[in-house]
C-alpha cells in the first residue's frame, strides 16, 4: 500500500497556553525533534495556538527557522470593518498562518457557525493563501442510528460542493466524531478507515480521483501515543491527526509525531 500524501499531525491547543507558555512549548518541541533527526519530509507537524500567541509563535519559528506550522481555530467571514472581536483571514495569512480550522465541533455548539458561514470561512482562508481545516463527525445519536457516514460526508458536501476542484484540492478534512472529543474514546479503526474513505470517495465522486488523491484526511478525537500506531496502520485513507487534549503535553505530542513519520515513511 502507498500513501502518496504526506502525513500531517496538528495540535489543535483550543483556549490554552499564553503566548509565554507557547512559545516555551514550540522551543521544546523544536528541540525534541532536532535531537531525533526528524524528518519533517514525512510528516508536515503543525500547532494551532489562540489568537494572542500566534505572533509570539511566529516570531520564533521565524527567527529560529524551525520547520512547525501553525495556524488559527477559526476565522472571521469577513476581510475587514465593523466587526468587534473578529479576526480577519488576510491578518492571519500577515502572521505567516498556514492552516485554519474551520468548523470544530466546540465552534458550532458555542458559536453561530452554520454550513453557509463555514463555507465562507473556507472561502476567506483559500483566498487568503492558507488551508482550511474542515472539522466533521457525528454525535453519538447519529452514530446510534447508524447514520455516522451519511452525516459526516453530509457535514463535508455542505461546505466543499460549490468550490471549484482547484479550491477543494487544498482543503484538509478532519473526520471527529463528538463523542470521542476530550472523552478518552477512540473510534475503532474499522471506522475510522470507513470515515476517512467516505471522506475521499465524496471528493472522488464530486471532483474526480485527482482531487481525491490530493486531500489529506485526519482522524481527530482522543488521539494519543498509545493509539496513535494502531490507527494510522490500520487507515489507509487516514493521513496523520489532529489532536486535542494530548497536544497540550510536549513528550505525548512529540511522540505522536514521531509514531507518524515512522509510519509514514514506511508506507511510502
Ligand atoms: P481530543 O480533541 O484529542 O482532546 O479528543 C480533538 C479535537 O477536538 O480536535
Amino acid at each position: 500500500m502507498k500513501r502518496r500524501r504526506t502525513a500531517i499531525v496538528a495540535g489543535n491547543w483550543k483556549m490554552n497556553f499564553d503566548h509565554l507558555e507557547a512559545t516555551l512549548f514550540v522551543q521544546k518541541l523544536a528541540w525534541m525533534l532536532k535531537d531525533v533527526h526528524f524528518d519533517f519530509k514525512k510528516c508536515e507537524v503543525a500547532i494551532m495556538p489562540s489568537f494572542t500567541s500566534l505572533r509570539s509563535v511566529q516570531v520564533l519559528i521565524e527567527s529560529e527557522n524551525i520547520p512547525i506550522k501553525y495556524g488559527a481555530q477559526t476565522v472571521s467571514v469577513t476581510s475587514q470593518g465593523a466587526f468587534t472581536g473578529d479576526v480577519s483571514a488576510d491578518m492571519l495569512a500577515a502572521l505567516g498562518c498556514s492552516y485554519v480550522i474551520v468548523g470544530h465541533s466546540e465552534r458550532r455548539k458555542y458559536h453561530p457557525e452554520n454550513d453557509a458561514n463555514l463555507v465562507d470561512q473556507v472561502r476567506a482562508v483559500l483566498a487568503a493563501g492558507m488551508k482550511p481545516v474542515l472539522c466533521v463527525g457525528e454525535s453519538l445519536s447519529e452514530r446510534r442510528e447508524g447514520i455516522e457516514l451519511e452525516f459526516a460526508v453530509g457535514q463535508v458536501n455542505e461546505v466543499a460542493r460549490d468550490l471549484s476542484s482547484e479550491e477543494a484540492s487544498q482543503m484538509l478534512v478532519a473526520y471527529e466524531p463528538l463523542w470521542a472529543i476530550g472523552t478518552g474514546m477512540t473510534a475503532t479503526s474499522t471506522s475510522a478507515q470507513e470515515a476517512c474513505k467516505a471522506i475521499r470517495e465524496y471528493f472522488d465522486n464530486t471532483y474526480g480521483g485527482e482531487t481525491a488523491e490530493k486531500i489529506k484526511v485526519l482522524y481527530g478525537g482522543s488521539v494519543n501515543s498509545s493509539n496513535a500506531a494502531q490507527l494510522l496502520s490500520d487507515c489507509a485513507d487516514m493521513d496523520g491527526f489532529l489532536v486535542g487534549g494530548a497536544s497540550l503535553d510536549v513528550e505525548e505530542f512529540a511522540s505522536i509525531v514521531r509514531i507518524t513519520q515512522k509510519l509514514a515513511g514506511s508506507f511510502r
